[in-house]
């Protein structure tokens, strides 16, 4: 027997990872105990909500001064209350008349004069439980069975509702390890790339920071975060089709040359194309080197043709790969390479994106940040 004030979770099939009801919910099922004590003509009509060490009154009904039971009051469980056997039970109970029921004539709600009493347990669709249904009444009376029946009919509306909650809860639980299982690939493909070209990948984690701090600076919304990452984290995987010796000479590059570097955003999303992001990632590498005014490339994309996501990620780019050493040329400095897109502001950059991007680099701190990992980059080659 578990002792009162210890945790029953066993005991009554308690799943405390449940979400939460929402206002809507609660709403509805107000309105349900309203009817049922109005229709059924008791005093109290309850929707009880279990946890691990109590029992709460999650809706009373607004019966009157008759009904003795307030919205959030609590017993602890272990107490003898009739919803406790029907909770450890999963059953119906009635109780007719609990001053002459000796299992029954010590129970807690006697003290509420409430002497009747007529329990369904709700359930989450898992059989775990969420509480009860109840009617209480302070005189002895039976049950007719339209009652009985409207009560079952009311427990199942109520459990549609839980249902609802709950498979929300899984499509979310779902939805969460897909992004981590792309996240993974993602992830896979940029240690592809690290192997063979260090600077790029160096080079596309730092882009991947600062378009990330630019987004957050722009206020735009959390849920395009995590796709916008990741983007960036990979907007240069078309490099890998690039030769090494293009890629890392010294020295001006031929015109034929830098035709085959300004290939990397198509055969980047084509490398990307056939997995399902929940994220525009794909639009994202093929736009990252267009340009505001539609000097870009590939396509010649302009304005609002170009995506928000490449128009952040463009900016971040042009600032890294300036400020950043390569191996055919020395660091430009941050200064430099801001100046690049504070000069491109609203021409080739948007203007929105370029002020962000300032505005992050007016603070000393994340400047600071930056410039320790260039210099850590730089021992990294
Ligand atoms: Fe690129």
């Amino acid at each position: 027997m578990t002792e009162q004030g210890s945790d029953f979770t066993a005991d009554y099939h308690i799943d405390c990872t449940k979400p939460l009801v929402d206002e809507k919910l609660r709403m509805a099922w107000q309105k349900i105990v309203d009817m049922l004590a109005d229709v059924i003509n008791v005093p109290a009509a309850l929707v009880m909500q279990v946890h691990p060490t109590t029992i709460e009154v999650f809706s009373t009904s607004n019966s009157g001064s008759a009904n003795p039971y307030e919205q959030g009051e609590s017993t602890k469980l272990g107490s003898g209350l009739y919803c406790e056997t029907v909770l450890r039970s999963q059953a119906p109970l009635l109780v007719t008349n609990a001053l002459t029921d000796p299992d029954w004539n010590h129970n807690p709600d006697l003290e509420l004069g409430m002497i009747f009493y007529y329990g369904v347990p709700l359930l989450w669709p898992d059989g775990t439980a969420f509480g009860t249904l109840c009617i209480l009444d302070c005189q002895e009376r039976q049950l007719a069975n339209w009652a009985q029946n409207l009560i079952h009919i009311l427990q199942k509306n109520i459990e549609s509702g839980l249902k609802i909650l709950y498979m929300q809860q899984q499509t979310l639980q779902t939805t969460l390890q897909l992004n981590q299982a792309l996240e993974s690939t993602i992830m896979a493909l940029v240690s592809a790339l690290a192997c063979r070209d260090p600077y790029t990948a160096q080079h596309q984690t730092r882009v991947a920071d600062l378009t990330l701090k630019i987004a957050v600076q722009l206020g735009l919304h959390h849920e395009l975060h995590q796709g916008l990452y990741l983007g960036a984290a990979i907007h240069d995987v078309g490099k890998i089709y690039v030769p090494s010796e293009i890629l890392n000479r010294p020295g001006k590059l031929s015109i034929p040359e830098f035709e085959i570097i300004k290939s990397h955003p198509m055969v980047g999303a084509q490398i990307v194309k056939d997995i399902k992001f929940p994220w525009p990632i794909q639009d994202l590498i093929l736009q990252h080197h267009e340009r505001l005014d539609g000097s870009g490339y590939p396509y010649g994309l302009a304005g609002d043709d170009i995506l928000l996501e490449a128009r952040i990620l463009s900016v971040a780019d042009v600032v890294e790969a300036m400020s950043s050493h390569r191996p055919y040329r020395s660091a430009l400095g941050l200064d430099a390479a801001l100046d690049v897109v504070r000069s491109g502001r609203g021409i080739l950059y948007d203007a929105d994106v370029v002020d962000a991007c300032l505005l992050l680099f007016e603070q000393q701190q994340y400047r600071n940040d930056w410039d320790s990992k260039i210099y850590a980059d730089q021992r990294y080659q």
